[in-house]
């Protein structure tokens, strides 16, 4: 194990101050559309090469410049062009790159900035800030791209003989709470052409950019949504799967089990709920676990939404309590899928 001196304890505080640094030098380069520019760029382009294009003041920009080749972000040649460093032509710059990541920088700085900024008074006398906003739900839908390329290739290649691809693809219907902007059903609408889906969610802005897309892609025959609360479900033994992506953790504590108990209602019997959401560690050590770095994460900055992530254990009973039986439980880098069965 590496010593611990107070010179070393410095230095890793210190390196917080410079990924905050960091993470504002990579959204202003987003934002003024330096990364856009030098991604279409392969020599490199100089400071006024790239003032004149984007019409920015070349003073400014020189310092930004200067600071992100500080950062080894940028490289800089013998002429005075700047270009990415190797790959970050792809983490920067190609906003199509399912490994770019600007969008996270973008939600950080846009959206939990201000929010973890004022937080420190809710610290103090509890309640909740009010965390849904358009600006938000749009942020959030193009932060969490890379999930959905993997709930693509998830169902993509569950095997022929697992009971979820066969009922989706025998045709069945299909809800998800907490819909969002409608991604997931319209993506497995185009996955498998004989099911029906519909999306419910607290928020409108996402339901309506979900019935935009519908209309576009032409679904609106199979894919339906609504705006309408987890927690009013009016469904009877109508779905034989139920779906909720990243939002169990989202949904407050005050209607979770409800929420849980409607699901429970709206399924058929041999029904399945299907969840996918952030690991959570159930034991302090598991803090430390790199495996549950998304969901610490996510709890920190979602903490003064009321937002209180469930750990595995506390999932099962909850599900349990419902009336789910036979909860099966898989991890894959970060996410949990669960399966649970109504009877
Ligand atoms: C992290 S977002 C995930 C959205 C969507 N499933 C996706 O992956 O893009 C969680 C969603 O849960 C919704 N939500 C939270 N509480 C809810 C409730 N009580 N009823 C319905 N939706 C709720 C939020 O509005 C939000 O859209």
């Amino acid at each position: 194990m590496k010593k611990i001196n107070i010179k070393s304890q410095v230095a890793r505080i210190n390196e917080f101050n410079k990924g905050y640094i960091a993470t504002h030098l990579i959204n202003i380069g987003n934002e003024i559309g330096i990364f856009e520019t030098l991604k279409n760029s392969k020599k490199g382009l100089t400071i006024p090469d790239i003032a004149a294009k984007l019409g920015l003041y070349e003073p400014y920009l020189e310092i930004w410049c200067q600071t992100a080749y500080f950062f080894e972000i940028l490289d800089c040649d013998s002429e005075g062009r700047f270009k990415f460093q190797p790959f970050l032509d792809k983490i920067l710059g190609d906003k199509s790159n399912f490994r770019n990541v600007l969008a996270s920088f973008n939600i950080n700085v846009n959206v939990i900035g201000e929010r973890l900024r004022i937080s420190p008074e809710y610290y103090k006398i509890g309640g909740i800030i009010d965390g849904y906003s358009p600006k938000r739900s749009e942020l959030v839908a193009e932060a969490t791209k890379p999930m959905f390329i993997f709930l693509k290739n998830y169902f993509t290649h569950l095997r022929n003989d697992d009971p979820i691809k066969q009922m989706l693809e025998q045709g069945i219907k299909f809800l998800d709470i907490g819909c969002g902007t409608g991604r997931f059903i319209i993506q497995l609408a185009q996955i498998f052409q004989n099911s029906r889906f519909a999306g419910i969610d607290i928020v409108n802005h996402g339901i309506e950019m979900a019935k935009k897309k519908i209309l576009e892609l032409e679904l609106e025959g199979r894919v339906s949504v609504k705006c309408l609360r987890g927690e009013e479900i009016p469904y009877n033994d109508e779905f034989y799967i139920i779906s909720m992506v990243v939002t169990l953790h989202e949904i407050l504590p005050d209607v979770r089990f409800n929420i849980l108990e409607k699901a429970y209602q709206a399924l058929k019997s041999n029904g399945r709920l299907l969840i996918f959401d952030l690991s959570f560690p159930e034991k302090l050590e598991d803090f430390r676990n790199p495996n549950y770095e998304l969901g610490i994460k996510d709890q920190f900055v979602e903490t003064c939404l009321g937002i209180k992530h469930l750990n595995a254990q506390e999932q099962n009973e909850m599900l349990a309590n419902a009336g789910f039986k036979d909860i099966q439980r898989t991890t894959f880098e970060g996410i949990d899928i669960i399966i649970a069965l109504k009877q």
